[in-house]
Parts: C-alpha cells; sequence; structure tokens
C-alpha cells in the first residue's frame, strides 16, 4: 500500500474531533507553552516536541503510576521530562539524557521554570554509553530517542525496571508506515516494526499499543 494512502487510513480523527478531545483535556502548565513556543522557533525539527495531548497523557500516566524513578531516552527540549515528571512522588527523581548538547541550557531554564531543579537530572551523552552506568531501579523507562536503537534500549533498561514498571516507546506508529509491505520499508520503519513485534511476542511483559499521536507502545513487567 502506498504511504500516501497510509497515511490517510491513519487520520481516523478529523480535525474537528482532535479540536473536541483537546478542548476538554486540561491545559499544560505556561512554562511548557511557552517551551512549546520557543522550540518552534528556535530549535530544528519541533515537531519532535510531544505537545500539548501527548504531553497531558504523558503526565497522567505518570500521576496514575506514582513513580519514584524515571528514566527518559531522547530530551530534546525537554517538554516530555517535565510532564513525566509531574507525576513523580515526594522524593522522586527523572533522570533524562539526550546527546544534543546544544540543547541542554534550554532544558536547564525550563526545569528551573518548572521549579523541578530537585526532581529532574539532565543528562548529555549517547544513551547506548550512559544507561549502563545506572545504578537505579526505575518505574516508568520513557523510549524516545533515536529509532535504531530502540531494541537495544529495551534489552539495556530491562533489568533495571521494577517488576510492575512499564516500558512506554513512543512513535511506534511512524505516521502509519508499519502497515506497509515490510520488505519494501526504509530501515527506521522495519526496526519499529521489529520493536513492535518483539514487545508483543514478550512473555515477561503486559503490553497494549495506544494509537496516540504518533503511537505509544506500552510494556508493563510482570
Ligand atoms: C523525538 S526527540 C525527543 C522528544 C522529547 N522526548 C519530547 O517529547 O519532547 C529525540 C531526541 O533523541 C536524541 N537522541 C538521538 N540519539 C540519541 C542517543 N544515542 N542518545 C541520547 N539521545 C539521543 C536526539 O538528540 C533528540 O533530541
Amino acid at each position: 500500500m502506498p504511504f500516501t494512502q497510509v497515511k490517510k487510513l491513519m487520520e481516523f480523527i478529523s480535525d474537528e474531533l482532535d479540536k473536541y478531545v483537546c478542548d476538554h483535556t486540561e491545559n499544560e502548565p505556561a512554562y511548557l507553552q511557552e517551551l512549546n513556543r520557543r522550540t518552534h522557533v528556535e530549535v530544528l525539527q519541533p515537531r519532535m516536541l510531544s505537545g500539548h495531548f501527548q504531553g497531558r497523557v504523558l503526565s497522567m500516566l505518570s500521576h496514575m503510576i506514582r513513580p519514584n524513578r524515571i528514566l527518559e531516552i531522547g530530551t530534546y527540549t525537554g517538554y516530555s521530562a517535565l510532564c513525566l515528571a509531574e507525576g513523580l512522588t515526594v522524593g522522586g527523581k527523572l533522570i533524562t539524557i539526550d546527546v544534543n548538547e546544544e540543547l541542554e541550557e534550554l532544558v536547564s531554564e525550563y526545569i528551573a521554570k518548572a521549579n523541578m531543579q530537585d526532581r529532574v537530572e539532565n543528562l548529555i551523552g549517547d544513551a547506548m554509553e550512559i544507561i549502563p552506568t545506572l545504578d537505579e531501579e526505575f518505574d516508568i523507562v520513557f523510549i524516545d530517542a533515536d529509532k535504531k536503537n530502540y531494541i537495544n534500549y529495551y534489552n539495556l533498561v530491562f533489568d533495571k525496571v521494577k517488576s510492575g514498571g512499564y516500558i512506554i516507546a513512543d512513535n511506534v506508529l511512524w505516521s502509519g508506515k508499519v502497515l506497509e509491505e515490510y520488505d519494501s520499508l526504509d530501515k527506521n520503519t522495519k526496526l519499529l516494526m521489529d520493536y513492535n513485534r518483539m514487545i508483543h511476542e514478550d512473555e515477561r511483559v503486559q503490553d497494549v499499543l495506544l494509537p496516540i499521536r504518533d503511537g505509544l507502545m506500552i510494556a508493563r513487567k510482570k
């Protein structure tokens, strides 16, 4: 099936319904609105930012789980990190990793604006190298970095996730490309399809793929 056709199929929520959904979802705090605007004006590829609706979903999931430790792989400008950190228990901590040191200043500025300096730790470097050095047990891991390493990240973090903890991966529908013929696909789409298949077949986890924005694969470690 051609990609354009697949994209059309994926538009199962009309603009009007999408607006209704957003109108009936709480606003994000003012500092997140500002971070969203600044990311669009000052940073390349602003579409990578989670944004209002997905951000509120991440915040809600975090409030439901009440995590003490969260690991985020792929900070970008810090939007999703600040949303996830909203649900931390008292004394809890979110560690977020990004390889792009150019964003560090902006991220630190908004961690301070959110008054979360005591809760959010921003690490700069390759997540593949940093994760093995972390001596923590996580309640939530949010994977939202380079697609080629999704499977590696899952395998690297698995033993660091508590029993009953969650591994959430973003962009797993890849704008609907996952519906195309596997052999005709580019490397990233194949890797995301491999990721979804692997999670679905992994008997150590309960899985649900939520069709939110570009798709969130949620795996709960049994
Ligand atoms: C989709 S963006 C993250 C968006 C952010 N989580 C949000 O929702 O606002 C992906 C980020 O992953 C980072 N990244 C890519 N490869 C990485 C790696 N090997 N280690 C750490 N970060 C990486 C990129 O620099 C980029 O900022």
